[in-house]
């Protein structure tokens, strides 16, 4: 496809609110005026929201104030006229019950924030796991031209002379503690040593994950994803951005034009090759459905499938997002799918050209952290879509975190009814379980936790951990973290507190999971399950009032991005009806 830029000089939406000499274009005038702004930025010049999620609560976003400034540079120099504004941050280290409960939230936040304001235009600055898809969604929803700036990845973590990376090692130091093998007193050493500097997740986890699917989907521009977020260069991406963003108002680039169903295969693969977090098959189905590209989870499973991951990046690998930085980048893993026939090459980017033209200059100048093909982590590096009598509408499962030898596996089921159930017994040696049996956990869904948390790499019972065991297969509903790691079926759709086959699962079932063949089977008769589906009657709490009670009524499957069903689509900008 190619994109043909608008006419310039054109009318703006923005003059609908400055551009006049009535009562209502002076009162919008006016009020603005008292924050200094001269005559002239009302002069017809594109409005650029600079959509900001900064938040001491967020930690991973607390220095976006800084890269707004260096966008509105930009914006001015372009000709543009930078208004920032404060969205609902959703901060993944201290949002309770879980930011995935506020995703949806937070796009509805900004949704209304573009759609009400005088703005032509949107920089979205994000970096926190779900502030990025929160933002991305919103946008997309308005479609007014909109470029993403992420905060960058912290610095790499270092404690007793070894990389620590975000996250994973918080549940790498955990589990140690439990076998015995790390002192309580060396794990809250350690505390500040994963964290010392600004910036989201150094490890792939969510955050670089969404980071890179923004950027492979075309929404940023290339190479912003892994310039860690105290590196001057980020500063200069931030500045780029927001020249950049006044342009695609003059040729009218919208989020429409570049979230195509190209971009999203594009982005699939590249989270195949980068060994990304499952959270991004969540993350861009409800993107996908904002847009009205028909995206399935079957899509992840078929165009990930033979991507092997390349990237030596935690928890998959070795490394750190500083590190990727440093090799190169994503542009040198999208160039590599190109060269493999694994790239839509044509789909069009912020930039104005296609995604092969940012790319095909990308070199790799470090091979042990962007691998040759035959070193890859794994060759089939994309998301396991697995399905089965027990995942009828599908569950994921990442085979680069995974241990090769649980793919294929068949084992007695240890049942936790909910998380308050896995916490009361897990650490009871009374507990009757071993190494080959398949922890399932219920109740962690959309709905049933609510929110959908990330509890899905159960830890491992410290009986099992002290034979030295390091990774069991389990299954449920919930979430994963990026950081997390281990032979764990995610997402498992419908999940129990819909009434779906995880809900009726008992202690003592054998499981067969089957990675290779894409299986997820209980190994009961079809009328035993139908039976027990017909007696089961809901037990997770179902919120009286609230936004609690909104999400758990109108969440959608996680098989389907756990998007609001009222949110579905594209509106666009036009404001219903003027107030004034
Ligand atoms: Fe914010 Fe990981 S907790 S990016």
């Amino acid at each position: 496809m190619s994109f043909k830029p608008a006419n310039w000089p054109r009318k703006l939406r923005s003059a609908e609110w400055f551009g006049g000499t009535s009562r209502d274009h002076i009162y919008h005038r006016s009020w603005m005026k008292n924050q200094g702004l001269p005559d002239d930025l009302f002069d017809g010049r594109p409005v650029i929201g600079i959509c900001n999620t900064w938040s001491q609560l967020t930690p991973c976003n607390a220095h976006l104030r800084d890269l707004a400034e260096r966008v509105k540079h930009g914006i001015y120099e372009a000709g543009g006229f930078p208004l920032e504004f404060p969205v609902f941050s959703t901060g993944e280290s201290t949002l309770r019950p879980t930011a995935m409960m506020f995703r949806n939230l937070a796009s509805m936040d900004v949704e209304e924030a573009l759609r009400g304001t005088p703005l032509d235009g949107v920089v979205l600055l994000v970096g926190c796991d779900k502030t990025t898809p929160s933002l991305l969604m919103g946008a997309a929803s308005v479609d007014l031209p909109s470029i993403v700036v992420t905060g960058g990845p912290m610095l790499n973590g270092w404690f007793q002379g070894e990389r620590v990376g975000s996250g994973t090692h918080l549940w790498k130091f955990s589990e140690a503690v439990k076998a015995g093998e790390m002192t309580q007193e060396e794990f809250l050493e350690a505390e500040a040593a994963m964290s010392r500097s600004p910036g989201s997740c150094n490890t792939m986890g969510t955050a670089s994950t969404m980071a890179s699917m923004a950027e492979a989907l075309g929404m940023a521009l290339s190479g912003n994803a892994a310039i860690p977020a105290v590196d001057s260069r980020r500063r200069v991406m931030a500045h780029l951005s927001g020249r950049r963003i006044v342009q695609m108002v003059k040729d009218d680039l919208k989020p429409s034009d570049i979230l195509t169903r190209q971009a999203f295969e594009n982005a699939i693969r590249t989270n195949g090759a980068i060994g990304g977090s499952t959270n991004a098959v969540i993350h861009l189905l409800a993107i996908a459905g904002r847009v009205g590209v028909d995206l399935s989870l079957e899509d992840w499973d078929r165009f990930g499938r033979d991507v092997p991951t390349v990237v030596n990046l935690m928890p998959s690998g070795k490394y750190l997002m500083e590190e990727f930085f440093y090799a190169g980048g994503l542009p040198v893993v999208i160039k590599r799918l190109g060269e493999a026939g694994m790239l839509n090459k044509d789909a069009i980017t912020v930039a104005g050209e296609t995604v092969w033209d940012q790319v095909k200059n990308a070199r790799n100048w470090n091979e042990d952290v962007i691998l040759p093909v035959e070193k890859a982590l794994t060759q089939q590096g994309g998301i396991a879509v697995l399905k089965g009598n027990l995942a009828p509408h599908g569950a994921v499962l990442k085979p680069s975190a995974a241990s090769p030898h649980l793919l294929q596996h068949r084992g007695r089921a240890v049942v936790f009814e909910d998380i308050d159930d896995y916490k009361a017994r897990i650490e009871d040696d009374a507990l009757d379980i071993d190494e080959t049996c398949i922890m399932v956990l219920k109740n962690c869904g959309p709905k049933g936790y609510p929110g959908m948390s990330e509890v899905g790499n159960m830890g491992l019972p410290p009986k099992v951990l002290k034979k030295g065991i390091t990774d069991m297969v389990r299954i449920s509903d919930a979430r994963m973290s990026g950081t997390a790691y281990g032979t764990v079926v995610l997402h498992t759709s419908p999940e129990a507190a819909a009434g779906g086959p995880l809900a009726v699962v008992r202690t003592g079932d054998m499981i067969e999971l089957d990675v290779p063949n894409r299986k997820l089977h209980l190994e009961i008769s079809e009328e035993d399950l139908a039976r027990r589906l017909d007696e089961w009657t809901p037990s997770h709490h179902v919120p009286d009032s609230g936004y609690a009670r909104l999400f758990h009524d109108h969440v959608q499957g996680a098989d389907t991005g756990a998007d609001f069903d009222f949110l579905k689509g594209c509106r666009g900008s036009a404001v219903p009806k003027d107030s004034h």
